[in-house]
């Protein structure tokens, strides 16, 4: 099964896409929306939660998971994949060992996270050279986008713009009301004031794809040449599917049933509610705990 996790419901954007691309395998949502947002909280808090959720998906039977929030992404994903995926791993191999599976080959569990696949788009998009990034204050306080996209492209000029009121207006369900629009035009106004030359601006939190008509709104009537706003979604959705061409040793372990759970760490009626409005069908999720 591959888990999907993010702080609540920005996640649902990347298995949107991730299931229209890979629809054959099955899926198990996590939302710690008890705990979001992510995305103000220190790095110590960010792991600890990341790394709660992703014992509790392989726990069920998740063997692939994607953090589908930049947030975790930036903070917490490389500790795990290099100090607790290892230990998690020879304790699998080990067991594996003691009771001979009739596969013959040892399970083996990986994390992948959602800041990498977006950097090798971006590159293709722009024009000028010029790229924002519109992230969490944790995103951008990690440097994340920064370093990577100057690792694929160093001739890209990077701005960033922390956005910390988008998410808590997204969780809220207050993003498309008036009020949200004040928020889309501060942040907005005041990234492209850094750098006039953007033409590209990073959604680079999972939970922004759920404002984009506001955004490419404000675009459109305020800024004075094309901008192109980039959601991550079917990016991460593509370089899975690469991946699992690629690493035939997590594929295989996949079940394909093309089914999808959805667990929430909160009120289960409300992001039942909230879940619904996001994907445009209604879903049932379960409230957890860990
Ligand atoms: N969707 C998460 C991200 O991509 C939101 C983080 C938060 O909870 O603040 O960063």
């Amino acid at each position: 099964m591959i888990g999907i996790f993010d702080s609540g419901y920005g996640g649902l954007t990347i298995l949107q896409q991730i299931r229209s691309v890979l629809p054959e395998y099955d899926y198990l949502y996590l939302g710690d929306n008890a705990r979001a947002p992510y995305g103000t909280r220190s790095f110590d808090c960010i792991y600890r939660y990341t790394l709660e959720a992703v014992q509790f998906l392989l726990a069920h039977h998740c063997t692939l998971i994607i953090l589908a929030c930049n947030t975790a992404s930036a903070k917490a994903l490389r500790t795990i994949q290099q100090h607790d995926l290892p230990v998690i791993n020879s304790k699998l191999q080990a067991e594996d060992t003691d009771h001979l599976p009739a596969t013959g080959a040892s399970r083996k569990v990986n994390v992948l996270g959602v800041i990498r696949p977006t950097v090798e788009a971006v590159s293709s998009v722009t024009k000028t050279g010029h790229v924002g990034v519109l992230a969490t204050p944790a995103t951008v306080s990690s440097e994340s986008y920064v370093l990577e996209l100057n690792k694929i492209a160093d001739q890209l000029t990077v701005v960033q713009q922390p956005c910390p009121m988008w998410v808590p207006l997204i969780e809220s369900g207050e993003h498309t009301d008036e009020g949200a629009d004040y928020f889309v035009d501060k942040y907005l106004r005041e990234i492209l004031a850094k750098d006039p030359l953007i033409d590209t601006l990073v959604l680079g939190c999972t939970h922004y794809p759920l404002l984009l008509p506001k955004i490419e709104k404000w675009l459109k009537t305020h800024s004075p040449k094309p901008v192109a706003a980039l959601p991550q979604g079917k990016l991460v959705a593509y370089s899975l599917a690469d991946y699992l061409r690629r690493h035939p040793e997590y594929e295989r372990q996949l079940t394909r049933e093309g089914s999808c759970r959805y667990l929430t760490t909160d009120d289960a009626d409300k992001f039942n509610q909230a879940a619904a409005l996001f994907l445009g069908t209604p879903i049932h999720s379960e409230h957890v705990s860990f």
